[in-house]
């Protein structure tokens, strides 16, 4: 099994970046812990931090083709502004799972609005670098069938 963990804008800068919403992890720390999950397990994980919309959406595209079984995503701030990035999860067809590291509900109204949830498989936010295991979990459970 192939999962593919897609980080949006800013989150290169968790670990320093308001740590009362985000916590101190960093963004290594949180993929070398995926990783090593996902080896235990047998399965390969490839992961990408973006700011740019377009270099998400080119790595979303190319995972029709690559073998991505499954796919987590924390959009960041593009969970609330990007039609585009919907619209490229729409077209892969793979299954994917939305996590945010704050709970986005208790924050500013702009941010109780997103344009993945409705087409997640879940939706996990509040939990912290946490919520990226349990998305791992039921991916690879999922994907053991
Ligand atoms: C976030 C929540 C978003 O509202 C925000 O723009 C982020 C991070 C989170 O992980 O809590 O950049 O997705």
């Amino acid at each position: 099994p192939k999962i593919l963990v897609l980080h949006g804008p800013n989150l290169n800068l968790l670990g320093t970046r308001e740590p009362e919403h985000y916590g101190s992890l960093t963004l290594a720390d949180i993929n070398a812990r995926l990783q090593a999950i996902a080896a235990e397990r047998g399965a390969s994980l490839d992961y990408l931090q973006s700011n740019a919309e377009h270099v998400l959406i080119d790595r979303i595209h190319a995972a029709r083709t690559d073998g991505t079984d499954y796919i987590i995503i924390n959009p960041a701030a593009f969970t609330h502004t990007s039609v585009a990035l919907r619209d490229a999860l729409s077209a892969v067809e793979i299954p994917f799972i939305e996590v945010h590291l704050s709970n986005v509900h208790a924050r500013e109204p702009f941010r109780h609005h997103s344009y993945f949830s409705d087409k997640a498989v879940g939706v996990i936010c509040g939990l912290g670098a946490d919520g990226y295991l349990y998305a791992l979990e039921h991916a690879l459970a999922k994907l053991a069938g």
